[in-house]
């Protein structure tokens, strides 16, 4: 009977020897599963478990916020949840042996009992390999030959990896590993305490966008980037609490929506909208202090941090202004979707112009044209049976974004997606880092290198090729198409002489990149009489001048991003006929918290001028292929 059980000892060892053999086999052939194997393998259950809690640890922080699920259930489950039954059943096998040994040397009992022994032990056996080969099944990736649902099957490998949707090595990266860098225009809190509290708060609050809406945006943003579409950013340059009213978030809307509508008639493309707006609060300076009359005073840095009125207490950064900036952009954003989707978008209503700026304008004319061409084809979408209860005439698809330039908020606003396990910034659907922030190894490139968003980053003249490069690397190791913008902004001048350069560089690297320009940021002056303002003029020529370099260069100019409002301000000089404004009425309605904005006036005439050139550009393309 001993040796009867020695052999089915024997035989079993054999069966796992070559069970072992062939997985050993089967991990060669794929690294990946092999390394997930070994992690999960019970044999290595206390470095493993001592990782985890490690992983813990680290991810404490954002644990309310995970919405991972069934996926964690895994990851956690499979090792835990057998490794007691399996221990317990090889003691049960040692025991059984132990005692059929000294049964059969004693000779003290008889057969019958030796029988049911070896029955137990085997027995015991089969329960010790099927909950290992269960344990097996369940710790093992989903592979594309087993699940249909290929989907899924990416995602347990991009997790096992630890890769971000961008290709980004995530193995060292969490939502604040930034915080091991050097972080730039950082308001320098009085009260740590309350200022971890507050971010501590923000961290249970609802993501303010989901993920699914940032893809979106993002093959939005592919399309425009392979020459298929064009994208319209616009809003303050900073959103302020004392300007906040339902009619100027309304305003500021319909002057983006129409300046769409003009624009997507001259380019003949989509125009993909985002709104500066629902978070465009925290502002890069350039002083850290600012003097008045011999005082000086920590500078304003946006509503979300301190107060801009020249007093110590206004220009105290408050962590509270955080949870009210939040809450503010909670308002907009429902009123944005509200306008997008309740008919407010309907195109009809996008299109009575707010024309009075060709009143006296010597190019009148020419913009009756066109307004009168764009009704005409709203008219004909109308009589082909396209009218204002059709979707696509009275809804819209609207995105938000902002410059993430507080790390504090957008680390809290960080959430993991679960459809796809990949990180994401929830604060708005689109986020860039501005022109004094993305220094390679800076505090915000980190940040941005783990969130799966659209991302920009501005450039300016002073931007060199081949950091450019290597920064949308960095970002974009798979080069997927729409994830990164690179936002010019250096005055028409110095972008006649410095965009070709950098377009050779990226197009060289055959990098998949967006080119937007921000014509507002290098045309900045201050006037005689103290105020910063923007020339019209300047801002219409870097937009020319954009268009113009990319078109010599076959390349596609895929975007502007504005500082507009819907409101009549006067903070940039210039502009057409009537509602032209001057040095001396910048005075009169100078409402900005930061930099000046294009009135609606100005906006509109400006994407008048925009549709014009755009359209002639087609022709010329079209001519150019026709000539072929
Ligand atoms: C902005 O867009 O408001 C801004 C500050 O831009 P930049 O970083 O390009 O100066
Ligand atoms: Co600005």
């Amino acid at each position: 009977m001993t040796a009867l059980f020695f052999l089915s000892s024997c035989t079993r060892d054999v069966l796992s020897a070559y069970r072992r053999a062939r997985l050993d086999r089967e991990e060669e052939e794929d690294g990946q599963r092999r390394r997930e194997r070994e992690r999960r393998s019970t044999t290595k259950l206390l470095p493993e478990k001592l990782l985890r809690f490690s992983s813990r640890v680290n991810r404490k922080r954002f644990s309310s916020r995970r919405l991972e699920g069934e996926i964690k259930r895994e990851e956690e489950g499979c090792v835990d949840d057998y490794a007691a039954p399996v221990f317990l059943l090889s003691c049960a096998r040692a025991l059984s042996l132990f005692l059929s040994l000294s049964l059969c040397v004693c000779r003290s009992l008889s057969l019958s009992l030796s029988l049911c022994v070896c029955v137990c032990v085997s027995f015991a056996d089969a329960v010790v390999l099927f909950v290992q080969n269960r344990s097996q099944a369940i710790s093992d990736p989903p592979s594309k030959s087993s699940f249909d649902l290929s989907n899924l099957s990416e995602i347990a490998e991009r997790r096992t990896r630890k890769i971000s949707a961008t290709g980004a090595n995530l193995k060292d990266w969490t939502p604040s590993s930034y915080r091991a860098r050097d972080a730039l225009q950082q308001p320098k809190y009085e009260d740590q305490a309350e200022i971890d509290a507050v971010l501590r708060r923000m961290e249970d609050l609802p993501p303010l966008v989901f993920a699914g809406e940032s893809r979106n945006l993002q093959s939005q943003l592919a399309n425009a980037a392979s020459g298929n579409a064009f994208v319209m950013f616009g809003g303050d340059c900073a959103e302020s609490f004392k300007e906040f009213r339902a009619d100027n978030v309304r305003d500021t809307y319909r002057v983006l929506l129409q300046m769409a509508v003009v624009l997507m008639y001259g380019a003949g493309m989509p125009v993909v909208k985002l709104g500066r707006m629902a978070g465009q609060f925290a502002k890069p300076r350039s002083e850290d202090l600012e003097t008045i009359d011999g005082v000086s005073l920590p500078s304003y840095r946006g509503d979300n941090i301190n107060s801009c009125e020249f007093t110590p207490e206004a220009r105290r950064p408050d962590p509270q202004r955080l949870i009210k900036a939040y809450d503010q952009s909670v308002s907009t954003l429902n009123l944005l979707r509200a306008f997008s989707n309740g008919g407010y978008a309907a195109m009809q209503r996008v299109s009575k112009w707010n024309l009075e700026f060709m009143q006296g304008s010597p190019k009148s004319a020419q913009y009756e044209k066109l307004a009168a061409d764009v009704d005409r084809a709203i008219e004909f979408m109308h009589a082909c049976g396209i009218d204002e209860n059709h979707s696509v005439m009275n809804t819209t698809d609207f995105y938000t974004a902002h410059e993430a330039l507080h790390l504090g908020y957008e680390e809290a606003l960080t959430r993991l997606d679960s459809t796809t396990n990949d990180f994401y910034g929830c604060s708005a659907h689109f986020l860039w880092c501005g022109e004094r922030t993305r220094q390679p190894e800076g505090a915000h490139m980190e940040y941005f290198r783990g969130i799966s968003n659209p991302i920009g980053i501005k450039i300016s003249d002073k931007s060199d090729g081949e950091g450019v490069v290597s920064l949308v690397k960095h970002l974009n190791p798979d080069n997927v198409p729409g994830r990164i913008t690179l936002v010019s902004r250096m005055g028409a001048k110095a972008l006649r002489e410095h965009l070709p350069r950098l377009i050779t560089a990226i197009e060289d690297a055959k990098l998949n990149v967006l080119w937007v320009s921000d014509p507002m940021h290098g045309n900045t002056i201050k006037t005689d009489n103290g105020f910063k303002t923007r020339p019209f003029e300047a801002v219409l020529d870097e937009v020319m001048a954009f268009f113009e370099v990319h078109e010599k260069m076959g390349t596609h100019p895929g975007g502007v991003h504005l500082e507009m409002t819907g409101q009549n301000v006067t903070e940039c000089t210039g502009g057409s006929g009537a509602s032209s404004v001057s040095q001396s009425d910048l005075e009169l309605r100078y409402l900005t918290h930061c930099d000046p904005r294009l009135n609606a006036s100005q906006a509109i005439e400006l994407s008048f001028m925009m549709a014009q050139k755009l359209s002639e550009m087609k022709a010329r393309k079209k001519a150019a292929r026709e000539s072929e």
